[in-house]
Parts: C-alpha cells; sequence; structure tokens
C-alpha cells in the first residue's frame, strides 16, 4: 500500500481508538512515523521497553535531525498499551561540563533500563563514545533513577571488567601470547588468531571493549550485561553484580570472530533466544538467530528468523530489544530500528511480533500492520 496513506490509516486508527476509547485496539504499522500523543514524532531510537507498575516506558537515543551525536541524551515515553505513547522528556540528559563523560557531543546508543527490586533503583546501561574520539573508546556506561522517568544520574563509564580474564578462556591460551599483529584481516590464520582469543587478550588490562548492548534479567533476579566486543568482532556475556551497576568479573565470549551488533535476547520455555545483526554500519543487513540452554553457552547459531519482503534485510532494520507483552507468557515483540543516517531522527521503528514455529523455533514475519491484542 501506498505509504503515506499506509501512515494516514495509522494515525486516523489511534486516533478513532482514542475518541472511542479502545485504545487497546490501535495499529502498529511497522516503518511508519510513530507519533506521541502531542502529535510529535517519537524520538528513542535503539532503546528499550521497560514495564513498571502497570505503565511501559520506552527509553531511546534521542537524536538530531543532522549529525549524529547526543546533544540532548535518552527520551522516555510512557504508554498503558505499548501503542499510545506520552512524552516523558529527556531520562537522562547530557552534561554541559566540558570532560564528562557523558559532554554534549559524546554519543548515547541503544540505552536499555533494568529495575531492580532489591535496591528499588532503575538502571540504565548504554554504549557511550567520549566527546570527539569517533567510536574508539567503545565503553559501557550506567545510570541510576529512582522513578521510572527518571532524572537518571550518571554513575560511571568504562571498558568492561579490566585485568579479568574471560571465563571460558582457557588457562593455556590466557599464557599463550596469540596476537593478530601483522595477520591479514579474514585470513584463515586471522580468525583461528581471534577465535582464540588474540583480542580479548590484547585488552585484558584495559578491560574488554563494549558497544552495541543489550541488558537482560533472569527468571532468578540475576542480570546479564550482553555486548559486542573485540572490535565488534566476539560478543560478551557478562554477569552484573546484586545492585545491576556493575560487573562481577564472570564473563564469557560468544560467537568468536562471528562479527554480531545489535544484541536482543529474550527467555522462552527455558531457553534463551538471542537476534543479532552482522556489521554493515546504518545499512541493514541479514539477521541471526541464536540459540542457548544457558547463557553463558553453548549458544548455537541458526538461519535468519526474518520471513517475508526484505527478510534477508532484516525488513530494512536492525536488531534492538525483545518486549515480553505483560501478562501475556509466550508473547514477545521484536524491536528493530530502521536507520536513516541522513536524518537519524527520522529513523523508523519496526515493531514485529514474534511467532514460534512447531519445534518451538520463534520466527519474525513481517506485516504491514498488526494490532496488539
Ligand atoms: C551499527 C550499530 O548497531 C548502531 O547502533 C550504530 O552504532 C551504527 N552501527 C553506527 O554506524
Amino acid at each position: 500500500m501506498y505509504k503515506p496513506l499506509l501512515t494516514f490509516l495509522a494515525a486516523a486508527s489511534i486516533a478513532i481508538a482514542a475518541l472511542t476509547g479502545c485504545s487497546k485496539k490501535a495499529e502498529i504499522v511497522p516503518g511508519a512515523v510513530w507519533t506521541d500523543t502531542e502529535g510529535q514524532q517519537i524520538n528513542a531510537h535503539g532503546g528499550g521497553v521497560l514495564y513498571h507498575d502497570g505503565l511501559y516506558y520506552w527509553y531511546g537515543e534521542n537524536r538530531p535531525q543532522k549529525g549524529f551525536t547526543s546533544e540532548a541524551g535518552v527520551n522516555v515515553y510512557s504508554s498503558p498499551d505499548l501503542t499510545t505513547w506520552t512524552p516523558l522528556g529527556l531520562a537522562l540528559t547530557v552534561s554541559d561540563e566540558p570532560g564528562s563523560d557523558i559532554e554534549s557531543g559524546c554519543i548515547i546508543e541503544r540505552p536499555k533500563v533494568i529495575y531492580n527490586p532489591k535496591t528499588g533503583k532503575f538502571v540504565m546501561w548504554f554504549h557511550l563514545e567520549l566527546k570527539g574520539q569517533g567510536y574508539g573508546p567503545a565503553r559501557a556506561a550506567v545510570a541510576v533513577a529512582d522513578r521510572p522517568e527518571g532524572p537518571f544520574t550518571f554513575v560511571k563509564s568504562g571498558r568492561v571488567n579490566p585485568g579479568i580474564y574471560p571465563e571460558n578462556m582457557p588457562e593455556e591460551v590466557r599464557n599463550s601470547g596469540v596476537t593478530i599483529e601483522n595477520l591479514e584481516w579474514w585470513t584463515p590464520r586471522w580468525y583461528e588468531a581471534v577465535d582464540s582469543g588474540a583480542i580479548a587478550l590484547r585488552d585484558i588490562e584495559g578491560g574488554q571493549m563494549a558497544r552495541d548492548q543489550t541488558v537482560f534479567v533472569d527468571d532468578d533476579g540475576k542480570a546479564y550485561h550482553i555486548y559486542s566486543s573485540e572490535d565488534n568482532l566476539t560478543l560478551n556475556v557478562a554477569e552484573l553484580n546484586d545492585e545491576y551497576t556493575g560487573h562481577t568479573g564472570k564473563y564469557v565470549r560468544i560467537f568468536p570472530a562471528g562479527h554480531n551488533e545489535a544484541p536482543a535476547i529474550f527467555k522462552h520455555n527455558g531457553k534463551y533466544w538471542m537476534i543479532a545483526s552482522g556489521c554493515t554500519g546504518w545499512a541493514p543487513n541479514e539477521a541471526r538467530l541464536m540459540t542457548a540452554e544457558n547463557i553463558y553457552g553453548p549458544w548455537e547459531q541458526l538461519p535468519n528468523p526474518c520471513v517475508g519482503p526484505d527478510a534477508e534485510l532484516t525488513f530494512k532494520g536492525q536488531s534492538n530489544y525483545i518486549l515480553p507483552v505483560e501478562g501475556q507468557p509466550g508473547k514477545f515483540i521484536a524491536m528493530f530500528d530502521r536507520w536513516n543516517p541522513e536524518n537519524l531522527f527520522d529513523s523508523r521503528y519496526v515493531w514485529l511480533p514474534i511467532d514460534f514455529k512447531e519445534d518451538g523455533t520463534p520466527y519474525v514475519e513481517w506485516r504491514d500492520s498488526w494490532i496488539l491484542d
């Protein structure tokens, strides 16, 4: 269907729903302009959704129309039904203070918020690049708040687990001195070196790189930080402490040299499932599906979970978060970003339900529009 017409129909259906009080019947139109309750285009990219006390909170990067640095921070919206979103402003605001880790002009990406019932705090993790340093620093950053809408107070940023070896790196590799120096990328010798942990070893002293990231709270209340490390070549699964504000030192490397970005994870019927992307900058590529029975692995890679037009390009999007629908066990929404590097503000959201095959494998099928029951 013609795009402006689809956008108009989506807006009309939300308006009719609001007038008739049937807001739960509002449509989700993947890829269309999504406006908030004030009629403004939602600006919450690379984000995540938290359910707390009867409301969903959507956190995401506040992106400008031009450029790609963070001049504002992380936006938050609330919704009772996942379709109508009320803007609550900035949950985390960048700093005016020169030299601050989150100084205006830094890069804040992929913010995710989890709630810690033990401390009563909301904890936000995000990927941070320091002002003026491109994507070199590759830091993980954390901020906390007493309320879901914030304000979040910045706590710290840095590489992850400095001085600590990954749990699944054998003793003989730790002392092997394996390196990728002077090796040509993607040659068998380079692959072998990355696979065994050359880049992780290079970064032991200062800590592991952390770019695209997510956080996940397991059924037992333990939280994990999952991020693209080793120059985006390898994913790490790292345990968070009881407060969720730091790492315990326990972490594993998964899919070494797999070149995975954009990890999004969920658990269903006792199994962990992850959707990730390849590494092609802002351009879309084919999604990957991974599964494990233990969050630390072994993880197994499965074929692309996307089905339908542009499935080989993740519907022109990139995975971002997988949201369990509150009170509906087995219902999950896969959230993707359809980036527009010419105008990151206007990057679109592709939200689609996750379906399961008979053998329990999840897949995501394209729908022009759908209604959340
Ligand atoms: C792909 C990542 O997934 C995005 O979050 C962003 O970092 C872009 N790369 C930047 O090119």
